[in-house]
C-alpha cells in the first residue's frame, strides 16, 4: 500500500482552524481550489455508498441570493413565532457579502433508507472534514456554521431538498487575513480507553 509523507499529514489535520469572515481580505478564492475541496468531498466514506453528501455554492451574484434567501426565510419563520430578532435579521441579509463563497451542506435521504440517518449524517461530516482540510492546504479560511437557516423546515426547498433530507449548514469561504490563533484541544489522553489483552 503508498505510503503518504505522514508527519506533513499530522501537520495538516493539526493547523487546520475554522477561519471567521471578520478574518477575511475580501479577496475571491480561485473556483478551482472550490472544486478541488468539493472533489475532495465526494471521497468520503460512505456506508453502502449512498454518498449522502449535495452541495450547493454561492458565490458572486449567488451570494445575493442566499442572503435575500436567508434573512426573509428567518423573517418570515420567526415573526410567525414571535422570536424576531432585528440584528439576527440584518446578519443574515449582509454577512454572506463577507464571503467569497459559501456552500450549502446537505443530507440527502437514499430512498430505500438503506442505513440509518445518523451514517449519513457522519458521513456529510467526514466531506466536511475534507473540505476543511483541502482548504487548510491552500491556504484558505472556512468555518462550518450550522446557525441560520439550517434547522428550518421552511428552508429546504430553496435549497432543493425534501422533507427527508436535512439542511446540516453552510461552509464559509474566504481568503484569510493571515494565520490563525494555534488551536486548542484537552489531551487525547482524557477521551480514550487501552485494553490490552494479554
Ligand atoms: C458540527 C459543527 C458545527 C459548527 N457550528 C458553528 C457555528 O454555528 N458557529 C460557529 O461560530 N462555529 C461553528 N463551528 C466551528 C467551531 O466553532 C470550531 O470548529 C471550534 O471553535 C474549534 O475550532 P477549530 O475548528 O479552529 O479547531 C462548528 C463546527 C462543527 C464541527
Amino acid at each position: 500500500m503508498k505510503k503518504f509523507k505522514a508527519e506533513e499529514i499530522n501537520e495538516l489535520i493539526r493547523s487546520r482552524r475554522s477561519v471567521f469572515p471578520k478574518d477575511y481580505t475580501g479577496e475571491k478564492v480561485d473556483d478551482a481550489i472550490v472544486k478541488q475541496m468539493l472533489e475532495n468531498a465526494n471521497w468520503a466514506p460512505t456506508h453502502k455508498l449512498t454518498e449522502p453528501w449535495r452541495f450547493v455554492v454561492f458565490t458572486g451574484e449567488g451570494l445575493k441570493k442566499l442572503a435575500a434567501f436567508q434573512s426573509e426565510c428567518y423573517k418570515q419563520v420567526t415573526q410567525a413565532k414571535g422570536t424576531f430578532d432585528e440584528k439576527k435579521y440584518e446578519g443574515l441579509k449582509t454577512k454572506p457579502f463577507e464571503c467569497s463563497h459559501i456552500i450549502a451542506v446537505a443530507m440527502k435521504r437514499d430512498e430505500k433508507k438503506s442505513v440509518p440517518e445518523w451514517e449519513e449524517m457522519g458521513a456529510v461530516f467526514c466531506a466536511i472534514e475534507n473540505m476543511y482540510l483541502t482548504a487548510t492546504a491552500y491556504g484558505i479560511g472556512c468555518y462550518l456554521s450550522t446557525g441560520g437557516v439550517t434547522n428550518y423546515e421552511e428552508a429546504k426547498e430553496f435549497f432543493g431538498l425534501s422533507k427527508e433530507d436535512k439542511l446540516l449548514g453552510f461552509l464559509n469561504i474566504g481568503m484569510p487575513k493571515g494565520s490563525p490563533a494555534e488551536g486548542k484541544r484537552k489531551p487525547i489522553e482524557d477521551k480514550v480507553k487501552w485494553i490490552n489483552l494479554p
